[in-house]
């Protein structure tokens, strides 16, 4: 075989790091980002950044911090330098914003740069100069203790990276979000920004937290904030989020933080739409500030080059930190419960899950990562069905799919009914519409069925019985654990009691309290419109299935089940004939 010569080599240090840059430096917010973290770092009281042209010809960023005598100066540069970890094992017990020793490198790489520093008690500082990299001059010189990092020209040796930039209005917007942010993450470290000359942000040191809300998201909107606070074991939140009418159309404003590092965490978003789930309207965003505290070694932060991205170990937890934080604020503020004063069943049918939200919500000032948020595009792909089309019941039935979906001609497209969500779906408008007329009924069994419970379960069904009896659910309890089912509401037939029961218990023990009923009350009746649906793999006769659809067609926008999943969808022929090649 003839062989082709491939030998390794170390790449040269500046190659390197224009390539780590690649991961680090992606705009001017990004080296602002970087560089306040290391005046945050470094313990300063007052950062003041400066940029011109949005920040593509000048940033500037100043701190009054512990700053670098004349050898730091210089090892800053390197690549992996750092003074904040030495061993592996201090990468799970970081408490600073900075670790991995790249920032520096990787913007000196891209720009020209100048680093000015002097350590409190030196007699003099220190001054190096470095084009592309690579040091041009270093030097003894006269300055204020702390640090000051100047960067001109970003990317002058990237002229393909350079062509990327937006204008300077959009890079000057990405930088004053940067620092906002940065300033909300510490209470009493006082910022200022000027773009050309131009002041566009400042927080003193003595303001408070609610100052620096007040500076983001501005007076009249703080005041309408509803406090948050929660200790759980070791961990704490703390916040402000906004009242359920209070929305936005992106996820812009949901600010998070983790030991005092702004992140994007998915877990933490889900967690927070979970507690609006019921209230706001579908596709909009609250508002909110949170601050997360979790011990170090509890969440790992060596995940995204560019931080904002974090590991919990127990994630789990931290959802429910945030979901029942904010739910207890959301009620201790008083706020109607669950579609109260307003059409409950057409906001709610068509309302995507947490889930889904999260998996559309792109991030804002991130480009670069939005591809990890969009969703992989099937050359063939069910389109979900719009809620005003009516009418399944009318259209041809071709049959029963996989004893699981009704298959439908609907002329240009080709139509699908998962038969589970389907029937789920009418069960639980069912059930919610005689709740809130208050024509609830219950089928006493002809046998009573006993449902054996661990005591700690027992205890929460004893504690809830009046609420299930309002569900139309009849249940004694025998000693700790022994529950007996008398009545059911009618519409549940054939259900597999044990589990259901069980499950029943199980939501009721994660309410936070009966305050919160009503959304409660939503969540029970999905556990129960769940149990007496039909199932996937059921064998259904044609009468069957028609008569599924006209109930369908009878329950008003019914195009997801309770639980979000999508009832109906198609294929248009535009697609399948392209998949044959017809087209
Ligand atoms: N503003 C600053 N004040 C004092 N020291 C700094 C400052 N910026 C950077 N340094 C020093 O330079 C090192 C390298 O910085 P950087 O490349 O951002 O890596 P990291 O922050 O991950 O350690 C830091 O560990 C710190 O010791
Ligand atoms: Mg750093």
């Amino acid at each position: 075989m003839g062989s082709t010569v491939s030998r390794i080599q170390v790449l040269p240090e500046e190659l390197a790091n224009k390539i780590a840059a690649g991961e680090v430096v992606e705009r001017p917010a990004s080296v602002v980002k970087e560089l306040v973290e290391n005046a945050l770092d470094a313990g300063a009281g007052s950062i003041v950044v400066e940029i011109r042209d949005g920040g593509r010809r000048l940033i500037s960023v100043e701190d009054d911090g512990e700053g670098m005598g004349p050898e730091d100066a210089l090892l800053a540069f390197q690549r992996h330098a750092t003074s904040k970890i030495a061993r592996p094992e201090d990468l799970y017990a970081i408490r600073t914003l900075g670790f991995r020793g790249e920032a520096l490198p990787s913007i000196a790489a891209v720009s020209r740069v100048t680093l000015t520093t002097r350590r409190r008690g030196d007699p003099e500082g220190f001054r190096v100069d470095l084009e592309g990299g690579v040091i041009q001059r270093a030097e003894a010189a006269g300055c204020p203790v702390g640090t000051g990092l100047v960067v001109r020209d970003l990317f002058f040796n990237m002229p393909a990276r350079r062509k990327f930039l937006r204008g300077a209005k959009s890079e000057t917007d990405h930088i004053a979000e940067v620092v906002g942010r940065a300033a909300l993450g510490v209470e009493d470290i006082s910022f200022r920004l000027s773009a050309g000359g131009r002041e566009l942000f400042r927080v003193s040191g003595n303001g408070g937290l609610k100052e620096r809300i007040a500076g983001l998201f501005g007076r009249s909107l703080l005041e309408t904030l509803i406090p948050v606070e929660r200790t759980w074991g070791e961990m704490g939140l703390k916040g402000w989020i906004s009242r359920p009418d209070t929305t936005r159309a992106t996820a812009r404003e949901i600010l998070v933080f983790i030991n005092g590092r702004p992140v994007r965490d998915r877990v933490v978003l889900h967690a927070l739409l979970e507690a609006f789930r019921f209230m706001g309207p579908r596709d909009r965003y609250p508002v909110a500030v949170l601050f997360l505290e979790i011990p170090p070694s509890g969440v790992d932060v060596n995940v995204h080059p560019a931080k904002h991205e974090v590991r919990f170990v127990d994630g789990a937890a931290v959802h429910q930190l945030v979901s029942y934080g904010c739910r207890a604020a959301l009620e201790a503020a008083g706020i109607p419960e669950a579609g109260q004063g307003k059409d409950p069943s057409s906001d709610f049918q068509s309302m995507p899950t947490p889930s889904q939200r999260v998996a559309q919500t792109a991030w804002p000032a991130e480009s670069w990562d939005k591809h990890h948020f969009r969703s992989q595009e099937a050359p063939l792909r069910l389109i979900p069905f719009p809620a005003s089309e009516q009418g399944l019941a009318r259209l041809p039935l071709v049959g029963q799919f996989h004893r699981s979906y009704i298959v439908l001609d609907g002329g240009d497209e080709l139509i699908l009914v998962d038969q589970h969500a389907a029937h789920e779906r009418i069960v639980f408008h069912r059930l919610q519409t005689e709740i809130r007329r208050g024509t609830a009924s219950f089928q006493r069994l002809l046998v009573p069925q006993v449902v054996e419970l661990p005591p700690r379960k027992g205890r929460v069904l004893e504690k809830h019985m009046d609420s299930l009896r309002s569900l139309g659910v009849e249940v004694e309890l025998f000693g700790e654990g022994s529950a007996v089912v008398k009545g059911l509401p009618p519409h549940l037939k054939d259900v597999e009691m044990v589990q259901m029961i069980r499950d029943l218990v199980d939501e009721l023990a994660e309410m936070p309290s009966s305050r919160c009923m009503e959304q409660g009350l939503d969540r029970l009746l999905i556990v129960l419109a769940c149990h007496g649906a039909v199932r996937a793999g059921q064998t259904l006769e044609s009468d069957e299935m028609r008569h599924l659809l006209e109930e369908l067609d009878r329950v008003p926008g019914a195009r997801t089940c309770p639980h979000g999943r999508p009832v109906v969808g198609r294929f248009p022929l535009s697609a399948i004939e392209k998949m044959f090649h017809r087209r």
